[in-house]
């Protein structure tokens, strides 16, 4: 039992979208962060299911197959096994990483939806939308270009004008033009259902606003301007060849808009791991959900999604949604499109085996409250003098003496002195900090706390100075390392969550 009555906890991470590799801004906002927070409760024996997968639906994924002429299935496949063996190799420890496009994905988000359609929780409405004739297709909001009416930039999109920063409808475009072909896009009816997300406010108010005050700052403010500003109702069906079909009559060409079945990908991998007991994970109150996602999924995780599980009435919603905000990289914006990031699979290619540095830096540097730049001389600098200068140091110098002077035995230690227990009392103290931090979120500030303790270490070592010791008192010399070693040990669990495969290491070199 902890905190709530809580027994066990769900951990979910943004599905990334399977059109492109996976960078440091995604590890650093949304995939570390949950498996630092996965760790820690495992080391806890708390009983947790961390549950991804890659999104595998949406236009964006339509046009880049397109471009490359080959078809969206051939697209998302590349992606999805890319991404899922960049987590793999970065040690983010999941339960399950699945797809969106999996049998069980299409059964789940077809049931969801049709048990909505038949509690009559949508509503019908008939528009016209733009559509490229040339491309016999409907065009989302992103794929219109036009000119915009406030500040005439010529190159403003149908949601938005990137100049002036004013958001659009596609109808407010002078001289619209499709994105996909270049032709000027015809007006046609289209028929889509509707969430009717006003009909969710007054609960959403008292459920975020009141009952969750303890969101994080960013996350909560978001939440609050979305519902002063009222919400309107929300398209969950599309006109797209690409997608899960909508599982109702006369609905022919529709599928589901990809932000009505991502979230549900969530519960159909819990399915695929847990055929038997799924519903013990979503929809028992028992069990404490948490969603990790970056600050652009903020909307659709803590307004949208829960609407949609409060509509259906038999699952548990999220206990907290830490979203972070975004990492840049040397100043600026990370970019897929502008191919401005820093890969993992490259990372890896150029730093094999150095997956904890980046994690280490990424966390120490997390953009937990605000934005935050990444630079390779950040990057250098706390490799130097952090990792290596304390953590690496005390550990070296530590196993190093104990193999000169006791064999790499650990020696029999006698009467611990007060700075002794005092180290062990910090080692209480560090481990009580740590795990305060971690349960509430503060990814930094827990690292902070171990790299605290490997502090300790060093200035225990340089206060007693074993070395000198060695001519006079082997006894003393003894004990000194002894308690040593044993912070050593604790290090290894302290950074466990953080630098998996550091402490795999240290565990071995201490035969733990
Ligand atoms: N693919 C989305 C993105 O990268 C995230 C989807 S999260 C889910 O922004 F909940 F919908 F799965
Ligand atoms: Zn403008």
């Amino acid at each position: 039992m902890t905190e709530k009555g809580y027994k066990r906890t769900l951990v979910t991470t943004a599905l990334p979208y399977a059109n492109g590799p996976v960078h440091i801004g995604h590890l650093a906002g949304v995939y570390v962060p949950a498996d630092i927070y996965v760790r820690y409760l495992r080391l806890k024996k708390r009983e947790v299911l961390f549950v991804g997968g890659s999104d595998e639906h949406g236009v964006p994924i339509t046009i880049a197959a397109k471009k490359e002429g080959i078809t969206p299935q051939d697209v998302v496949d590349k992606f999805h096994n890319l991404i899922k063996k960049s987590f793999e190799d970065f040690g983010i420890s999941f339960d399950v990483y699945s797809r969106t496009t999996s049998k069980i994905h299409y059964e789940t988000a077809s049931d969801f939806f049709k048990k909505l359609y038949e509690k009559d929780c949508f509503i019908e409405k008939t528009s016209e939308q733009y559509y490229d004739e040339q491309v016999k297709q409907f065009l989302a909001d992103r794929y219109i270009t036009g000119t915009c009416p406030h500040c005439k930039n010529p190159n403003a999109y149908g949601d938005q004008c990137e100049a002036c920063g004013t958001s659009l409808s596609p109808l407010d475009l002078i001289e619209p033009k499709s994105a996909i072909s270049g032709s000027k896009p015809v007006l046609k009816e289209t028929k889509h259902w509707y969430l009717p997300l006003e009909n969710y406010q007054n609960w959403l108010e008292k459920w975020i606003l009141k009952e969750h005050a303890e969101w994080k700052s960013n996350v909560y403010g978001q939440c609050k301007s979305w519902l002063d500003m009222g919400l309107q109702p929300r398209a969950v069906s599309r006109d797209l060849n690409w997608g899960i079909p909508l599982p109702i009559p006369d609905a022919e060409g529709k599928v589901l808009y990809v932000w009505f079945d991502a979230p549900i990908g969530y519960i159909s991998n819990t399915k695929e791991i847990r055929p038997n007991d799924w519903e013990l994970w979503w929809k028992n109150s028992e069990t404490k959900l948490v969603h990790f996602i970056g600050k652009d999924n903020i909307v659709f995780h803590c307004i949208v999604f829960p609407s949609m599980l409060k509509a259906d009435g038999s699952y548990i919603l999220p206990d907290n949604v830490p979203a972070n905000e975004f990492l840049n990289l040397e100043s600026n914006k990370i970019s897929t499109s502008k191919n401005w990031a820093v890969w993992l699979h490259e990372y890896l290619a150029d730093f094999p085996e150095k997956q904890d540095i980046l994690r280490y830096v990424l966390t120490a540097n997390a953009p937990e409250t605000k934005d935050n730049d990444f630079t390779w001389k950040d990057f250098q600098a706390r490799n130097n003098s952090e990792l290596v200068a304390i953590y690496g140091n005390f550990v070296n110098r530590t196993l190093v003496l104990t193999q000169k002077y006791f064999n790499g035995i650990v020696p029999e230690r006698q009467e611990f002195t007060e700075y002794d227990k005092e180290v062990f009392a910090e080692i209480e103290n560090g481990k009580l900090k740590i795990e305060n931090h971690l349960e509430n979120y503060h990814f930094r500030e827990a690292l902070k706390e171990a790299m605290n303790l490997a502090r300790v270490g060093n200035k225990y070592l340089a206060d007693t100075e074993p070395w000198k010791l060695a001519q006079t008192d082997m006894a003393r010399v003894g004990t000194i390392l002894n308690v040593s070693l044993q912070l050593c040990a604790n290090l290894s669990i302290a950074f466990e969550p953080f630098l998996p495969f550091s402490s795999a290491k240290l565990r071995k070199m201490l035969n733990l």
